[in-house]
């Protein structure tokens, strides 16, 4: 039967691929159809029949951008689910076609940042094999939607958002009405009180939880952003029924797509709109759109939530048996075991399971790079300990979602011999770093270095632990692609006079208390910012009451006392 008059059930996968979407033999001919378009497109642009300018516009529907030195490939992790198959095709990218090492972003993708771009093309029919590709990566289009590391593992989530996540793809994918909107769209969704998807600094952000007659309800947030006019998303809907979903989001993208503004590139995202007009003017117009549109066409039926349910594979846990108290034992006998567990492992809803966090940010390393070595590893530890399932952390980590508590101390040496085994989750070294000048066509400064340079000057763990939860973002230009504004402690990439320089903001949160971080001074030098920071964290350590957080001690004694100590020392 050819794939044209297939049915959706009758092309469905035998074997479904656990916490995502199982692809058919309808989206991968899609793939296959949209990999000979790119190919002819290379093509001519080898044989100089298009300019880069001609091929601006295809590359990037492609996710092929071009940075500094060489092409950067994009590639989408919806939800942040990958497959152990998935993680191998990375690894090879990372070793044909790369400088053996990707990198992991803060909106769930990976970078290649070395494609040449005659090998594009096979990298894209790598990633094809292994139902992965790197459409809607850039562009003023629908971006990979991004959840919650923690998706249907987390004890403190109410309801798995990846199933939703899944709708929204494939509402959102190829969209003919929104493919050219004023600008990039970013929506998170998460089916947990805490919002560990920065539900709050995105266009649009939505927290489910179970409603009436066990179908969920959603909190709409929208119009949040970080760039250069960092603001915090409002509550548009508390309750917005499951039904609806799909129709209330077709309705704010349409006012955005009509409103939104095409004059001026700083202006033009959700964020602009919704202030301009003010929160209670935008939600008038979004509802009024919503009362007049089609509804039905768009209406979630249960049915339909359950046909996507029923493409996902589902890990079978075992039961518990002994694994809780294996695991007591493991960490009264391993001190360094114990202190990794505690900072690097997060509580799962199945008894006898939990969930490992692993750092990719060892001491003077580079946040969110893996090696193709490293990628396999994780790979092959997802095939042995995590149903071959591997999520990626918008704090550019990894996670194996599901490990037998009896066998973590075997995944922790394991990680551990492959230099991936730093303790150091939520610590000051657990920084995260957009790629900077290193890469960057519109970087103002290096952000690499300066990761580097801190977490070498705070990698004794002792010194982390008493320091305690710290989150430092660092950012090579106002763009904010490293979310500086939403960290404890920012950095921010500045030109003062032709030198790259550094400042510093205080205060933020990405989190449900979200906030947008203080500037603290004048920008200074790479060295002097480093030097800084450590007087922000001995004040700190002197001024905290009752084991705040650094973020609470902040909050609390004001910015005077650490403008002080950065700029005016006694
Ligand atoms: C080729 C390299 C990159 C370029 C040219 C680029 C460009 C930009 C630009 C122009 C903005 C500002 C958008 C706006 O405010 O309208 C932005 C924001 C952002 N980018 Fe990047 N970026 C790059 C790499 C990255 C990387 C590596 C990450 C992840 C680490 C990333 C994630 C983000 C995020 C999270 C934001 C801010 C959130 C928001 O959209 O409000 N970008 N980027
Ligand atoms: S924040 Fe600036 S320097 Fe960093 S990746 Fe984004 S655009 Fe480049």
């Amino acid at each position: 039967m050819s794939t044209e008059t297939m049915t959706r059930a009758e092309a469905a996968p035998a074997v479904l691929p656990v916490g995502r979407y199982g692809y058919d033999q309808i989206d991968r001919t899609f793939l296959r159809e949209r990999i000979e378009q790119f190919r002819d497109q290379v093509n001519r642009r080898i044989a100089g029949d298009l300019t880069e300018e001609e091929f601006k516009p295809l590359r990037l529907m492609n996710g092929l951008y071009l940075q500094l030195h060489a092409y950067m490939l994009r590639v989408a992790v919806p939800y942040g689910t990958l497959g152990s198959k998935q993680v191998r095709a990375l690894a090879r990218i990372a070793r044909e076609f790369d400088k053996g090492y990707g990198h992991f972003t803060t909106r769930q993708n990976i970078q290649f940042n070395w494609i040449k771009l005659e090998d594009t093309v096979a990298a894209l029919e790598v990633l094809a094999e292994a139902d992965m590709h790197a459409i809607q990566t850039s562009g003023n289009c629908i971006r990979n939607i991004t959840s919650d590391e923690f998706a249907g593992a987390a004890k403190d989530e109410l309801l798995d958002p990846r199933v939703h996540a899944e709708i929204l793809r494939q509402w959102s994918t190829l969209h003919p009405e929104f493919t050219f909107l004023p600008r990039k769209f970013k929506f998170a969704i998460s089916g947990s009180p805490h919002d560990r998807v920065v539900a709050r600094f995105h266009d649009i952000g939505l927290i489910a939880r179970p409603g009436p007659h066990g179908r969920p309800v959603f909190e709409v947030f929208v119009g949040g952003g970080l760039g250069r006019t960092p603001i915090v998303g409002v509550s548009l809907r508390d309750d917005l029924p499951e039904e609806d979903l799909l129709a209330y989001m077709e309705a704010i993208l349409r006012v955005y797509n009509a409103h939104g503004r095409r004059d001026n590139i700083y202006k033009a995202r959700i964020k602009i709109l919704v202030q301009a007009l003010g929160t209670d003017e935008f939600r008038r117009q979004v509802e009024e759109e919503f009362v007049a549109m089609d509804r039905a066409r768009y209406r979630i039926e249960p049915g339909l939530v359950e046909a996507i349910k029923a493409r996902f594979g589902a890990p079978a846990f075992a039961p518990a048996g002994e694994a809780v108290a294996v695991l007591a034992e493991d960490r009264r006998r391993d001190i360094a075991f114990d202190a990794w567990v505690r900072t690097n492992t997060h509580e799962h809803k199945a008894p006898g399971y939990i969930s490992v966090v692993i750092s990719l940010k060892p001491a003077g390393g580079i946040p969110g790079d893996a090696t193709a070595e490293q990628l396999d590893l994780l790979a092959d530890l997802a095939d042995e300990f995590s149903f071959g399932e591997l999520r990626v952390t918008h704090l550019q980590n990894v996670v194996l979602g599901h490990v037998r508590q009896d066998q973590l101390h075997t995944v922790w040496q394991r990680l551990s011999q492959a230099g991936l085994g730093t303790a150091n989750v939520n610590f000051i070294t657990d920084i995260v770093a957009c790629p900077g000048l290193d890469y960057c066509a519109l970087a103002n400064a290096r952000s690499i270095p300066i990761a580097q340079k801190l977490s070498s000057r705070f990698a004794n763990l002792e010194l982390q632990r008493e320091i305690g939860d710290l989150r430092i973002n660092i950012s090579g230009c106002i763009n904010a692609c490293g979310h500086h504004h939403a960290a404890h402690l920012g950095i921010l990439g500045v030109d003062k006079r032709g030198q790259e320089a550094f400042q510093i903001t205080l205060g933020g949160s990405g989190e449900e208390d979200a906030s947008i971080g203080q500037i603290l001074g004048p920008a200074m030098a790479e060295d002097e910012t480093v030097d800084a920071v450590s007087r922000l964290i001995d004040l700190y350590l002197v001024r905290r009451e009752n084991g705040e957080r650094f973020l609470d001690t902040y909050r609390r004694v004001g910015t005077a006392a650490f403008k002080d100590v950065v700029y005016a020392p006694a």
